[in-house]
């Protein structure tokens, strides 16, 4: 009877482990179908121009438009210019090998969305000197397309604030950081 009753205890335990793994499993796989449906990519960025900054900023294709997600680190408090520019190359000391604002449609910058296709507007940085990114903005794609794909090139964050309207650069002073965009 003992050995009966302790081995009935012990399936109804293995089933209901079961059961949870299970719907688990379940949970996960309808998470992942919700939020990661396109293609991503990601950028470590190192510091430039004598600037601490560094982090890591995330990049999520999610229909037609792209989530942008990052952690930064080692910036002074307040709104800083943040963009995609044209060229994947971060080798200069000031990072002016990056080039220009990502510009496929040789319009004005702008705010995210009404100027260039790199204008990705501020990010703002706590008293810390953290900024947390979370932002979701139309006009590019996680990609290689010439006419929006932003993998291949480089995300800069700037000293100043850019002021979303001064064409071509939004006044934001030199480049604090820089990251080649890389597929994941
Ligand atoms: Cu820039
Ligand atoms: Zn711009």
């Amino acid at each position: 009877m003992t050995s009966r009753g302790g081995l009935s205890k012990w399936r109804t335990v293995v089933s209901r482990k079961l059961y949870v793994t299970i719907a688990l499993a379940m949970l996960c796989g309808c998470a992942k179908v919700g939020t990661d449906a396109g293609p991503t990519a990601t950028a470590e960025l190192q510091p430039r121009s004598g600037s601490n900054v560094h982090g890591t900023v995330r990049f999520s294709q999610a229909g037609e438009r792209v989530r942008i997600t990052g952690e930064l680190t080692g910036g002074t408090p307040g709104m800083k210019g943040f963009h995609i520019h044209e060229k994947g190359d971060c080798s200069a000391p000031d990072a002016m090998s990056a080039a220009g604002h990502y510009n496929p449609a040789k319009t004005k910058h702008g705010a995210p969305g009404a100027g260039h296709a790199g204008d990705l507007g501020n990010v703002t940085f706590d008293a810390a000197g953290n900024a947390h990114i979370d932002k979701t903005v139309s006009g590019i794609a996680v990609s290689r397309e010439p006419a929006r794909g932003i993998v291949g090139r480089a995300v800069i964050v700037h000293l100043q604030e850019d002021d979303l309207k001064t064409d071509p650069t939004g006044n934001a002073g030199g480049r604090a950081a820089c990251g080649v965009i890389r597929e994941n």
